[in-house]
């Protein structure tokens, strides 16, 4: 390697606010002021808020909260541009899919329009053995989706892909769906990868990369309930063996948990 490329120093770890709200109903009210805000902030920016959303149980509260009064009136839904930051790569009317519990907490209720929704594709079905083979060709697709939202620039430090990058916290410290001991922690050049956990009952899934998901003004880690206290002291701890305490983004980063996340 020339000098230039010696490995660059460790990064420090990074800052992070912590905002601790009473419980679960709290949880999804100040999270839709923040995003409320953060949107705000992306549309004065560059005239649109592109938002990659996290998945699993804990954001369908707070896309509940959004679809509902007063917050959605306080939103130009029209200024949005949706993708998610990772899919179980199952059918597409699959109760699994984050798409689905997106569409039915929130989209199915708001004016977004649908050109301006991303959904990862879902698996168009086949044997289970070209399952894997299948989720690259949908990775690879929604990589292209993706570098088009981003005007086919590559990612720039100057200029984040996304404004909001939503994330929650598995109890084994994974985020989006970047797993413990999976390749994808490692892969710094593609944006979107399938991700085969050693779970073999779990439906493979799709993931943005820790560079893409990193490319962001604003990252939030919406972290509720007393199973998630353990996991998420350690990963504030700075505990890189976890794949959430790895994750650097541009911008600011914000933790909003619950009583029981933030104190057991
Ligand atoms: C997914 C998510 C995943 C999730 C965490 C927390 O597709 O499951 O993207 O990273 O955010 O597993 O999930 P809960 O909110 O259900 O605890």
């Amino acid at each position: 390697m020339s000098q230039d490329q010696t490995a660059a120093p460790k990064p420090a770890p990074h800052r992070h606010a912590v905002e601790v709200v009473p419980d679960a109903g709290s949880l999804a009210t100040r999270t839709a002021e923040w995003l409320i805000e953060q949107i705000a902030h992306a549309v004065q920016r560059r005239g649109r808020a592109v938002i990659a959303l996290s998945g699993g149980s804990t954001p369908k509260a707070v896309f509940a909260c959004l679809a509902g009064h007063p917050w959605r009136e306080r939103i130009d839904w029209a200024t949005l541009h949706l993708v998610w930051g990772d899919e179980r790569f199952v059918a597409e009317d699959d109760a699994a899919r984050n798409a689905r519990m997106t569409r039915e907490a929130l989209l199915d209720h708001v004016d977004v329009p649908a050109s301006h929704v991303y959904p990862i594709p879902a698996d168009p079905g086949g044997d289970a053995d070209g399952a894997l083979d299948r989720a690259h060709v949908a990775a690879e697709l929604y990589a292209t989706t993706l570098h088009a939202l981003n005007g086919g620039a590559t990612l720039h430090d100057d200029k984040p892909l996304f404004d909001v990058v939503m994330l929650g916290l598995g109890e084994d410290g994974h985020t989006a769906s970047l797993f413990p001991g999976t390749a994808a922690l490692d892969e710094r050049h593609a944006w979107v990868v399938p991700v085969q956990t050693d779970n073999v009952t779990a439906p493979v899934r799709i993931t943005l990369t820790y560079p893409v998901l990193e490319s962001t003004h604003a990252m939030l880690f919406l972290v509720g309930g007393k199973s998630k206290h353990a996991i998420a002291g350690r990963v504030l701890g700075g505990d890189e063996s976890l794949p959430a305490a790895r994750i650097r983004p541009l911008g600011g980063m914000l933790w909003i948990m619950d009583q029981d996340a933030a104190t057991g």
